[in-house]
């Protein structure tokens, strides 16, 4: 039995940023994100008796141990809901570079929770692959959903929590144009870098704090196509989230030189009257997010800007597709 499902990235406009329950990988605040289309995932879940353990391939070649843990906990998760044994061979592919910082890990688990399912004769409600999702990793479970997509905060012990769609993917035209910084690996991943914000940021509380207070503004936002309110609360939520990162110990700090000059072209931008915003990930990379009109002259200045190597574009997106 061989099932080939697919997701894309994300992009959260309200930031999710440290656990509420580490065994279950639970957020501490809520989200809201867009799927991006076309940023893809496509993996295959095919059950093999031969197979004395699970195999996971990742663009082609033998992914590493960890990234195989990750990936058997979920396996063994569905296998358990199906009453199965069988090992599987997973093969994963990205159609965008992982270099781009566009956390492949979200769309990576959905489009695993969705063939997995399948692949195991499981027929689950997309809230049951969402919250499977969400326990490999948070902003995957989001992946599973297209449109504008919010994850609640989790109650520890809230196994159950998935993320939900609040609209369509044609609710608003908005595009995201990605600056890449840089090149190569970051410092840090993002669940380490959490984890040491909620054990050593001064702000991890006030962190939180604001983002019961943020997400349901941005939602809210997004909801009524308010460009103009939805901007500075998209801006403070990332750049909340950087200076709590960045006053741990150690400290977290993404940022290049190319971050800071995109950060600021976008301001320049939207202060000259064009609907854009900037927001990042625990990456280098700065998403400058802005209406369909205003795309063209957003990429054009950034792929100008100091330090910006490249320029990617992207909009929104649909949810997981399985077979
Ligand atoms: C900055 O979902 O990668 O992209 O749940 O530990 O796997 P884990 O973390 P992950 O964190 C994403 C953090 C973020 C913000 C976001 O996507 O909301």
């Amino acid at each position: 039995m061989k099932v080939t499902a697919r997701a894309r990235a994300n992009i959260a406009l309200a930031k999710y940023w440290g656990k509420s329950d580490d065994a279950l990988n639970l957020p501490a605040v809520p989200s809201v994100s867009l799927t991006l289309d076309p940023l893809v995932t496509e993996t295959s879940v095919e059950l093999d008796e031969a197979l004395a353990d699970d195999v996971f391939e990742l663009d082609g070649a033998p992914a590493g141990e960890g990234e195989t843990r990750r990936v058997r906990a979920l396996l063994d998760e569905v296998r358990a809901a199906a009453g199965a044994t069988t090992r599987a061979r997973v093969t994963s592919r990205n159609d965008f570079p992982t270099a781009a910082g566009l956390a492949s890990s979200a769309s990576g688990f959905a489009a695993l929770a969705g063939a997995a399912s399948a692949a195991y004769g499981l027929d689950e409600p997309l809230a049951v692959l969402s919250a499977r999702a969400r326990r490999a990793s948070a902003s995957a479970a989001r992946s599973v959903f297209g449109g504008i997509v919010e994850l609640a905060a989790g109650a520890p012990g809230d196994d159950a929590l998935a993320a939900r769609p609040i609209a369509p993917a044609d609710h608003w035209d908005l595009r995201v144009v990605v600056a890449i910084t840089a090149a190569g690996k970051k410092p840090i991943g993002s669940r380490d870098a959490m984890g040491e914000s909620r054990r050593s940021s001064p702000y991890y509380r006030a962190w939180v704090e604001h983002g019961h207070a943020s997400a349901p503004a941005i939602a809210r936002a997004l909801l009524e196509r308010d460009f103009a309110t939805l901007a500075p609360l998209v801006e403070q939520s990332f750049l909340a989230m950087h200076a709590v990162g960045m006053a741990g110990v150690p400290s977290v700090l993404y940022w290049q030189p190319g971050s800071v000059a995109a950060i600021k072209t976008i301001g320049v931008l939207r202060a000259g009257g064009l609907e854009v915003c900037a927001t990042m990930d625990a990456g280098p990379h700065v998403k400058a997010v802005c209406t369909a009109r205003c795309v063209g002259d957003v990429r054009e200045a950034l792929a100008r800007t100091e330090g910006v190597r490249d320029t990617l574009e992207a909009r929104i997106g649909p949810g997981l597709e399985v077979g």
